[in-house]
C-alpha cells in the first residue's frame, strides 16, 4: 500500500494525527452529551437553581407543610425586604 511507502517521519505524523482526531471527535461527542442522563440515574436532581417553591415540598412533607403555611415564616419569601436581599445575593453568586 502507498502508506507503507511514505517516509517514516510522515507516516509517524499521519498515525499521530489519525489518533489525535479520533480522540478529539470522541471527546467532543462525550462533552456535548447532556449531563441529565447521568444525573437522572442518581435520583431527583433539580433541573435548575431556581427556587423550587413550597408546593414542591408538600407532596413528601404534607404535615410539616400544613403546619408551616399558617406561620409568618410562610410569608417570608414574599417580603419586599427579603426579596431585595435575595436579588443582591443572587448577584453575588453569578
Ligand atoms: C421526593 C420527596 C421529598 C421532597 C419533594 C422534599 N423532601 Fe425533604 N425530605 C425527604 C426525605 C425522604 C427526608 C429524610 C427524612 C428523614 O430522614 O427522616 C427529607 C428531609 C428533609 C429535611 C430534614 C428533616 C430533618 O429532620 O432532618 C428538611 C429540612 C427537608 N426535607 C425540607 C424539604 C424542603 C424545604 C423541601 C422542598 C423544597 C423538601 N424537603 C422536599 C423527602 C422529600
Amino acid at each position: 500500500m502507498a502508506l507503507f511507502h511514505l517516509n517514516r517521519k510522515v507516516s509517524t505524523w499521519l498515525t499521530f494525527l489519525t489518533f489525535f482526531f479520533i480522540c478529539v471527535a470522541v471527546g467532543g461527542f462525550i462533552f456535548t452529551q447532556p449531563a441529565s442522563a447521568s444525573q437522572n440515574a442518581q435520583g431527583n436532581q433539580p433541573e435548575s437553581n431556581a427556587y423550587a417553591g413550597s408546593s414542591s415540598c408538600q407532596k413528601c412533607h404534607p404535615e410539616i407543610h400544613g403546619d408551616w403555611t399558617v406561620t409568618r415564616h410562610a410569608h417570608a419569601f414574599s417580603s419586599p425586604i427579603f426579596q431585595q436581599d435575595w436579588d443582591e445575593l443572587q448577584h453575588q453568586t453569578r
